[in-house]
């Protein structure tokens, strides 16, 4: 008798001789397996296959037409798909080199004719065994995979969250709200979509632009919240947020941290070199080219302690006006083409919300934070 747990295996018998086909299911079903199939059409064996999903097949080697080797080369494929599927063949042949002939073609063990009804049991239970054991592995692989998977994003919403909520502490005092990173990272991210960036890219950028004022932690309310144009060197203490921001950021292995370091870096950097830094055109990193221009925007077309709001036509006028001196060209050219109402109020449009567990993996994302 089989153990309980093998008896509701499913079992394919194939021999082209009926009466053998009767014996072998009489000895199988007497042994406690309720599901043999049997057919004597080797042609038929790929499809009950497909059919049925047998756990294990028994095949006759020696058929007219399609003989068993013939029906286990047209098998291969889902063999091979279905992990460990095993394949007890039944011959009156037992020469060594059709032994090895039938291992080679995918055989797992053997059953030499006149069968033994006793071996015929012992050797299903065998290889039933491993065949279940094999699918509670496989089943427990699958269920691993999907934990680590659920973990995997759970961490990285959480680190998303973190960055999320550094970005708003360094805009707290100026912008409690901290509306003002979120419509940074997303203008920013429209425009390297419309720049030509790619997805990964272009995510990395919408999730490192909120950072670029980072830096802002370590100004004085006395200069970061003065009603009044900032003295010479109060401007040059403010400036400084740049070089705090970066100094935070550095130092990571992580590709996001790495950029969000370069645009809080050179985010006030002008194409003409005139910057915070003296940077010019092609050496300031794409990524800060574009948010250096979302970042003023987005503070002429909202008050500010020092200002009021512009109207958003003057506010468009101004970057227009900066086109080759402050800005780059073609980032002034691709915020043309943005809707008047993305400039205003920004959709979370681009991926960038979800958490890292939507994308690929480490390597994208260090070739996408390469690239600008
Ligand atoms: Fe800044």
């Amino acid at each position: 008798m089989l153990p309980a747990r093998l008896r509701d295996a499913r079992v394919l018998l194939v021999d082209d001789q009926e009466l053998n086909l009767r014996v072998l299911r009489q000895v199988l079903e007497r042994a406690g397996l309720a599901n043999v199939t049997l057919t004597e059409d080797p042609y038929a064996v790929a499809p009950l296959v497909a059919l049925h999903t047998p756990d294990l097949i028994i095949i006759d080697l020696h058929m007219p037409g399609l003989d068993g080797f013939g029906v286990m080369e047209q098998l291969r494929p889902q063999l091979d798909a279905a992990g460990y599927l095993p394949i007890l063949v039944l011959t009156a042949d037992v020469t060594d080199s059709a032994r090895r002939r039938a291992l080679e073609s995918g055989a797992r063990d053997f059953l030499t004719k006149p069968i033994d009804s006793i071996e015929v049991i012992l050797r299903t239970c065998n290889l039933l065994e491993t065949r279940m054991l094999y699918l509670e592995l496989e089943l427990r692989n699958v269920d691993l995979e999907q934990r680590v998977r659920e973990r995997t994003a759970q961490v990285e919403a959480a680190q998303l969250e973190t960055l999320d909520r550094l970005a708003r502490t360094a805009e707290y005092r100026d912008d409690q709200t901290g509306r003002h990173v979120v419509r940074v990272g997303r203008v920013a991210a429209l425009l390297g979509r419309i720049l030509g960036l790619d997805e990964d890219t272009v995510r990395l950028l919408r999730l490192a632009a909120p950072l670029h004022d980072l830096g802002k932690i370590g100004i004085p309310d006395r200069i970061l919240l003065a009603p009044r144009k900032l003295e010479p060197d109060e401007f040059e203490e403010m400036k400084t947020h740049t070089l705090i921001g970066s100094r935070i950021l550095s130092g990571s292995s992580s590709s996001l941290l790495q950029l969000a370091e370069r645009i809080a870096m050179t985010h006030h950097e002008r194409w003409d070199g005139r910057g915070y830094h003296g940077q010019v055109s092609g050496d300031i990193p794409l990524a800060s080219r574009i948010v250096g221009l979302c970042d003023v925007f987005d503070a002429l077309t909202h008050e500010r302690p020092y200002k009021s709001a512009w109207p958003v036509d003057l506010a468009v006028d101004e970057i227009n006006r900066g086109r080759g001196t402050h800005f780059d060209p073609a980032v002034v050219d691709a915020f043309a083409e943005l809707n008047p109402e993305d400039l205003v109020n920004p959709a979370e449009s681009v991926p960038g919300t979800g958490g890292w567990g939507d994308r690929t993996g480490t390597e994208v994302r260090t070739r996408a934070a390469a690239a600008v």
